[in-house]
């Protein structure tokens, strides 16, 4: 049986799956070959595009020899789960695949060629995902958290998959996710917080069946289920007095609860691991190593081929501000590095690109390139913590592009390093648009397109989304919203925390301007500015040694101010306002160049939008127009209140003479 195109709830927006971008495939002669349940999803697709735009769609080809436009497949190239062959002659556009996955993803790119599908003749094309896992962690509570709320970070309402303390009954909006998510190639999504609180903790055990009733909407969107654990859990819930992860009973807790998940879940895909970070519990209560307690978890899901996805975001988070010997930047590497090679082949050591956490700028993390024994993750934050929060237009896009080609050595790239991955906190909510803010949109396709290819080119990824989200749009609109979204990090990054800096946010939130917001806080997120100068010296001559983390041309490149990049200088070195950057400005004046800058752009991008109003549907016009009101209040704030800042620290008054107060 097709499976039906899910029912989207009144109001809610279609986001990059509107009816109209099926249009090519609609109005053909298709036929559908092979069985299996995500052939049925292919078919309920096909059949609703016809539906819409004419044509129709088999299951058997007919007898008397009768042509297609459109050939959708099961066949025996051998393409793994999820590649597909596409190619088109003599009138007949074919794609192939080895898996149901694979047909899906290939139907998907169809859609995304739209009419060039169906156009002339093209030799046979084959495409794979460059990374298996593609995926999303969810940072939502089941039950709201008296500070963080329903969804920690979350600036899209509530949470797609809980409300009033438990899974929601009603899985229909849960499933056009997956739908969403399969479009663009994401294969696997974490369903709760990794900050695991008492009721989410109980989700593993009694309350798996909330698990496995989404688990059961996901699946025909080839979108695997993980779940976030305690690693207190033996303990929490099953009363034993320990968790040490050598100890029998705990390890054979752990193998009969994960047994059990299994039975109510059988393509389950693993556990998500916040341990000694930020307060959660972990192997070093026990004195044993973090390879130790993530090798326990991984051969209670070895049998049934799960996968533990254990992070790496470990460090002091109790820092005395005083103490200029401990560098944050530095834990993960130092935690991690002496224990390559111990992790079982199905942990896989999921790293923050970045040493500290999703500033808008920071090195790429040397922890990436320095373990080569061990498969790696890498994790991005799509949910716009420190990036505006789904206020401000930022599309993410550049940024991970940059990450994931970055080359530690010359032999690999981020990309072709992160063997178990790339994840991405996600930004997507009950919100009638998904994300909160319109365009935010466009940093979850962007994510999931690049998970699948990481060299991609981000901006060819950009206007694919804008030509499936507005599939009518005329050259106004697409060049609009593609001037809108294209250099908007780098705008962002200009009116906030200047040069790599970082952390010049309100605490707690993380919303807005606060020079000293963190600059006495345990936090380990400092500036130093004083009068002569600014940043943190993480050189190993003079300062934390953080840059001798990485391997030879960057540790050397990282090491001197002089051959260090404009654009991270202040993360790895103090250096007076006067100093010359490369491109020849003075760091002061940079400062208040970048922050002049940043607002002219957003007011700019304001300006374009307000003249894309004859050409968006009024409600998402508006909301994204109220935005840019919101975001031009909070730019300013930001350039004024840094700019103050730092003329009054360094007493050096602006060259151009602008305002500075
Ligand atoms: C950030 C964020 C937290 C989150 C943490 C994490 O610090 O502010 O809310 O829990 O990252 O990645 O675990």
């Amino acid at each position: 049986m097709p499976l039906p195109v899910p029912a989207l709830p009144e109001g809610v927006d279609p986001a990059w799956l509107p009816p109209a971008a099926f249009r090519a495939v609609g109005g053909r002669r298709t036929l559908i070959r092979g069985s299996g349940p995500l052939v049925e999803t292919v078919h309920g697709e096909v059949a609703e595009a016809c539906r819409r735009f004419g044509g129709r769609v088999v299951r058997e080809a007919r007898p008397d020899g009768a042509t297609y436009d459109l050939v959708l497949g099961l066949g025996a190239d051998d393409l793994g789960d999820e590649g597909f062959s596409c190619a088109r002659a003599d009138g007949t556009t074919t794609v192939t695949a080895s898996g149901g996955r694979g047909l899906l993803y290939g139907l998907f790119h169809v859609v995304r060629l739209g009419e060039a599908a169906f156009t002339g003749g093209w030799a046979r094309q084959t495409h794979r995902p460059a990374l298996d896992l593609r995926m999303l962690d969810h940072w939502d509570n089941v039950a709201v958290h008296p500070v963080m709320g329903q969804v920690e970070r979350g600036y899209a309402g509530g949470s797609l998959f809980w409300a009033d303390g438990r899974a929601r009954g009603d899985l229909e909006r849960v499933r056009a996710y997956g739908r969403l998510l399969a479009a663009c190639g994401i294969n696997a999504v974490a369903v709760n917080n990794v900050n695991v609180h008492e009721t989410e903790a109980h989700l593993l055990t009694d309350r798996i069946h909330e698990v496995a009733a989404i688990a059961d909407v996901l699946r025909p969107y080839g979108v695997a289920t993980h779940l976030s654990v305690s690693f207190a859990a033996p303990v929490v819930l099953g009363g034993l007095p320990t968790a040490d992860p050598l100890d029998e009973a705990v390890r054979d807790w752990w193998g009969e609860a994960t047994r059990r998940v299994y039975e109510a879940i059988p393509d389950f895909g693993g556990y998500v691991v916040k341990a000694d970070s930020e307060g959660q519990p972990g192997p070093f209560a026990y004195g044993r190593s973090h390879a130790e307690g993530a090798n326990m978890l991984a051969a209670a899901l070895e049998p049934f081929g799960g996968t533990v996805h254990w992070r790496a975001f470990v460090y002091n988070h109790r820092q005395d501000w005083r103490d200029r010997t401990t560098d944050r930047a530095r834990a993960a590497y130092d935690h991690f590095v002496p224990l390559d090679g111990e992790f079982a082949a199905n942990a896989v050591l999921q790293v923050k690109h970045g040493p500290m956490d999703f500033q808008v700028r920071e090195p790429v993390s040397p922890l990436i390139g320095a373990m080569p024994r061990t498969r790696l993750a890498v994790e991005v934050q799509a949910t716009q913590e420190y990036t505006g929060q789904q206020r401000h237009v930022c599309w993410l896009g550049p940024m991970w592009s940059e990450v994931l080609r970055f080359r530690h050595e010359p032999e690999a790239s981020v990309g072709e390093r992160a063997r178990g991955g790339l994840v991405a906190v996600s930004n997507a909510g009950d919100d009638p648009f998904w994300t909160g803010h319109p365009l935010a949109q466009a940093n979850l396709y962007t994510f999931g397109r690049l998970a699948w290819r990481p060299d991609a080119d981000p901006c060819e990824v950009l206007d694919e989304w804008i030509g499936l989200t507005f599939p009518e749009a005329p050259e106004r609109l697409s060049d609009g919203l593609h001037a809108a979204l294209d250099g908007s990090w780098r705008t962002y990054e200009k009116y906030t925390a200047p040069l790599g800096v970082g952390w010049m946010v309100q605490p707690g939130h993380h919303y807005g301007p606060s020079v000293d917001g963190y600059e006495y806080s345990p936090w380990g997120t400092y500036h130093f500015a004083d009068r002569d100068g600014i940043g943190v010296d993480r050189s190993v001559a003079s300062g934390t040694g953080y840059a001798g983390q990485y391997a030879k041309p960057w540790a050397e490149l990282y090491e001197s101010p002089d051959t260090c990049p404009d654009e991270l200088l202040l993360f790895f070195h103090h250096v007076s306002y006067g100093h010359t950057l490369h491109s020849g400005k003075a760091v002061i004046q940079h400062i208040y160049d970048t922050h002049f800058e940043g607002v002219a752009e957003v007011e700019e991008a304001r300006r374009v939008w307000a003249g894309l109003a004859d050409l968006v549907e009024p409600g998402r016009h508006a909301r994204v127009a109220e935005r840019y009101e919101e975001q031009l209040r909070s730019a300013r704030e930001w350039r004024d209140q840094i700019n103050s800042y730092f003329f009054r620290k360094s007493g050096v008054p602006d060259e151009r003479g602008r305002r500075i107060y």
